[in-house]
């Protein structure tokens, strides 16, 4: 049986949400405070990089069972579930801002209908199911939690194919009624008290941060002691309990999710009285990876006054976010020394920074360039002309710090080659 479903916020996990449910069948409706964009969405237009999402959002619209609308109270009125899809930054000392969590609550709570459940899909703290309840101030409404877990770049895929699907309540007859919006999708449904499902959401990112800071510590041992970490992740990853996924070493972990998660979760642990001194050890070792990327460059040329090339400004391929990215943050670390950098990104045309200018295609930065950094793992730097670059740059050293080119064929051109956790 399809519902009517509302959806509070277009960002990438409402959007998402609202155009994957559609596709389900149900009729969706999805609000945003921003005039322009709902108009963008109301001709197709997706104002974010995601694969196949405007694909689904244009067959929703011509099926007419997606539609945008300005303003959540006109959104929610005809409404059984309203899932909240607002962001939830950072605050300034690492815990999570809730804001717009208690902001859509309290303007949707007068327009709702006897029965409605309202759903939080922002990755929200312990407690925030009650916070919802409160603002709502409705004794007929339940609030369940339902933790997405979308990553950019694959966010319909990973819907419409999850892993599991999460459902936190402690009304089950509510939590019933969010597994049926799921028919069709097929994964184990987990129904459990909303804590342990506000928590699962940031102790799966947790561990796959936690995953990604071993992994690179791991590559720098490598390099310590002569070994190939591919070899090494590959011998390791054949345990399956282990696994294969998630042992890719890198520039450090970023993201709009992984930092500010693993920050907020120390946060959560810290109020409740817990010292999660790991998950601080997991952060610190991201933030010395982006150091030893810098140190690599520094071991071939001086900085000061040098010209560097980065390849790749997004914090990952396949998107154009750049939020937290571990390029940027390299990027930062090398002009705060006094390089100058020509960096070059196949779908991000402007940063943020002092001393960077970005450029329109990967020759370009490598022009005159005393070094080149792969800090992105785009396709396109695997098929670089690799002889057109060795006569352009300035001097022949790559710092690879995806482990994406031929190394090989570099060194055979007279580059020197530095990849992370392998020589
Ligand atoms: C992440 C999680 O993977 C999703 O499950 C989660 O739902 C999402 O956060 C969220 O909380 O909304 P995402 O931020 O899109 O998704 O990015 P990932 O693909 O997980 O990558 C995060 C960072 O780890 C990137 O900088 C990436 O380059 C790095 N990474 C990832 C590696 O360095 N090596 C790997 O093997 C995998």
């Amino acid at each position: 049986m399809f519902s009517t479903i509302a959806v509070i916020g277009t960002g990438y996990v409402g959007l998402t949400t609202g155009a994957c449910f559609a596709h389900l069948g149900h009729r969706v409706i999805c609000a945003d405070v921003v005039a322009e964009k709902v108009e963008g969405l109301q001709r197709g237009e997706i104002p974010i990089f995601e694969a196949q999402l405007e694909r689904i959002v244009r067959a929703g619209l011509d099926a007419g069972n997606l539609s945008f609308v300005l303003g959540s109270e006109n959104a929610v009125a005809e409404a059984d579930f309203v899932y909240l899809c607002v962001p939830t930054p950072q605050s300034a000392d690492g815990s999570v801002d809730l804001t717009y969590l208690e902001t859509a609550a309290a303007e949707i709570s007068a327009n709702l209908k006897p029965g409605t459940v309202v759903v939080n899909k922002s990755t929200v703290p312990v407690g925030s199911t009650l916070l919802v309840e409160q603002a709502l101030g409705r004794s007929d409404v339940s609030v369940v939690s339902n933790p997405e877990f979308l990553r950019e770049g694959t966010a319909v895929d990973d819907f419409l194919n999850p892993d599991r699907v999460v459902i936190g309540a402690d009304d089950q007859a509510a939590a019933n009624r969010v597994a049926s919006l799921y028919l069709g999708v097929r994964a184990p449904i987990m129904i459990t008290d909303p804590a342990s499902a506000e928590i699962c959401k940031y102790a799966a990112n947790a561990f796959l941060a936690t995953k990604l800071s071993f992994t690179n510590a791991i590559a720098a041992m490598c390099e310590a002691v002569g070994a190939d970490v591919n070899d090494v992740l590959l011998g390791m990853g054949y345990d399956h309990r282990i696994g294969h996924e998630f042992l890719r070493p890198g520039p450090g972990w970023g993201g709009s999710c992984f930092p500010k998660d693993s920050q907020a979760i120390i946060s959560i642990a810290e109020d409740a009285g817990y010292d999660f001194s790991l998950m601080r050890g997991v952060v610190a070792a991201n933030e010395q990876q982006f150091d030893r990327i810098v140190g690599k460059v520094e071991s071939v040329i001086a900085l000061d006054g040098a010209t560097v090339a980065v390849l790749g400004i997004a914090f990952k391929a396949n998107t154009d976010d750049t939020r937290e990215s571990p390029s940027v943050e390299v990027m930062k670390r090398l002009v705060a020394k006094g390089a100058r950098l020509k960096a070059y990104d196949p779908a991000v045309s402007l940063v943020d920074l002092d001393g960077v200018e970005v450029v329109a295609d990967a020759y370009a930065a490598c022009e005159g360039a005393a070094a080149i950094v792969v800090a992105t793992e785009w396709d396109e730097f695997k098929w670089l002309d690799l002889d057109k670059v060795a006569d352009l740059v300035a001097e022949r050293h790559i710092i690879d710090a995806r482990n994406l080119l031929d190394r090989g064929a570099l060194r055979r051109r007279g580059f020197t080659y530095q990849g992370v956790g392998r020589s």
